[in-house]
């Protein structure tokens, strides 16, 4: 792997955590870096100076040394106040996403950091590609979780990338099985960008109730929506959408002429929009999913199947990528199949 100063010293593990605002804070970062992976942690559109301050100092403190911050370059656009805020830390990697990040990456970058940027379409791979300040190209595919664009799979994205990009690549979206990892490595990413299989641990910042549905989800329970937005008024912009698991709202809204109505009433204030907006933050605030976002990827289909009590622990992160290493054994048995 040539990755000149991507990926940081003591990365052990091919496998970083998504910088998932409301889940990956500091204790999840700090556990990946432990285990040997890239932690990141989420800063998401108007993440606190001191959200940024308390969540970096841990993984700062007690990672393994690989560790990073991801933004939103839409966000960063309006105030790079987070971004002034992250650089303050010396973080190794600093990850954008959802945006153009050319200022963001030359602005990160000219500060020492190594850049990574989430792409979601072939012409984004292109543009990646030839910015000298980004050291590592992140192809999310439409399966992921959160938001992004809905417009090309994991799969076929990353083999684009490796094909037109002398860049490192690494892959993100729908992976969250030894198998999974195999694949993207085996057709040659650097690494893997793992958000919705980090959900259910102990450190991730999620509620409960996120942490269970995932758990009891099938691979068919995630739409891609902005109904969750639009109800919260988060200034998004309109081309991206969320993938997030299925519940009252989106069975009311997602991809019905009520969701496509429902940004005009709710410019207009109408009384649907305002109630609707009112259901959404009192679940947030409550911790309750029915009428709640939570977003998560289709890997939710991947992690174990089972209902735990609801006072029962989720396992540590350090357990989930200890499973994912299993990809070396699905690598040497495909060595063994078909090498020549
Ligand atoms: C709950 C959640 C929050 C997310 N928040 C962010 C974020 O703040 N910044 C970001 O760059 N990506 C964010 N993402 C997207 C991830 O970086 C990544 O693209 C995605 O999780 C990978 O797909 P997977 O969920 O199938 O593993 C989020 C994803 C989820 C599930």
């Amino acid at each position: 792997m040539d990755f000149s100063r991507f990926p940081p010293r003591n990365l052990h593990l091919p496998i970083i955590n998504a910088p998932m605002a409301g889940a990956a804070g500091g204790a999840l970062a700090s556990a990946v870096s432990r285990a040997g992976g890239l932690g990141l942690v989420g800063v998401g559109h108007g993440a606190s100076p001191e959200y940024i301050e308390r969540e970096l100092s841990i993984v700062a403190d007690n990672g393994n040394g690989a560790w990073g911050a991801g933004l939103m370059s839409w966000s960063l656009d309006r105030d790079s106040t987070a971004l002034s805020k992250v650089l303050e830390y010396q973080p190794p990697v600093v990850a954008f996403a959802a945006g153009d990040p050319t200022n963001h990456a030359r602005t990160a970058n000219e500060a020492g950091s190594a850049v990574v940027v989430q792409v979601g379409t072939s012409t984004e791979v292109m543009a990646a590609a030839a910015d000298r300040h980004i050291a590592a190209i992140v192809v999310r595919g439409s399966e992921a979780g959160g938001h992004g664009l809905n417009e090309v799979s994991t799969f076929t994205l990353l083999q684009f990338a490796l094909r037109n990009s002398s860049k490192p690549v690494i892959a993100a979206g729908g992976i969250g099985s030894p198998q999974g990892v195999a694949a993207a490595l085996g057709a040659g990413a650097s690494a893997v960008w793992i958000g919705t299989r980090l959900i259910p641990t102990a450190e991730s910042l999620a509620s409960s109730d996120h942490k269970r549905r995932i758990l009891r989800a099938s691979a068919e329970d995630t739409v891609y929506t902005s109904v969750f937005d639009i109800a919260l008024g988060t200034p998004w912009p309109h081309e991206y959408g969320g993938r997030t698991l299925v519940n009252e709202v989106t069975a009311e809204y997602a991809g019905t002429a009520k969701e496509a109505a429902l940004r005009t009433a709710s410019e207009q204030g109408s009384p649907e929009a305002n109630e609707l907006s009112s259901r959404v933050k009192a679940a947030r605030a409550s911790g309750d999913g029915s009428a709640s976002p939570l977003y998560a990827g289709q890997a939710a289909g991947l992690v174990a199947n089972d209902s735990p009590a609801p006072d029962s622990d989720f396992p540590p992160a350090a357990d989930v990528l200890a499973e994912l290493g299993g990809f070396r054994e699905c690598l040497a048995n495909a060595a063994r199949l078909w090498a020549v």
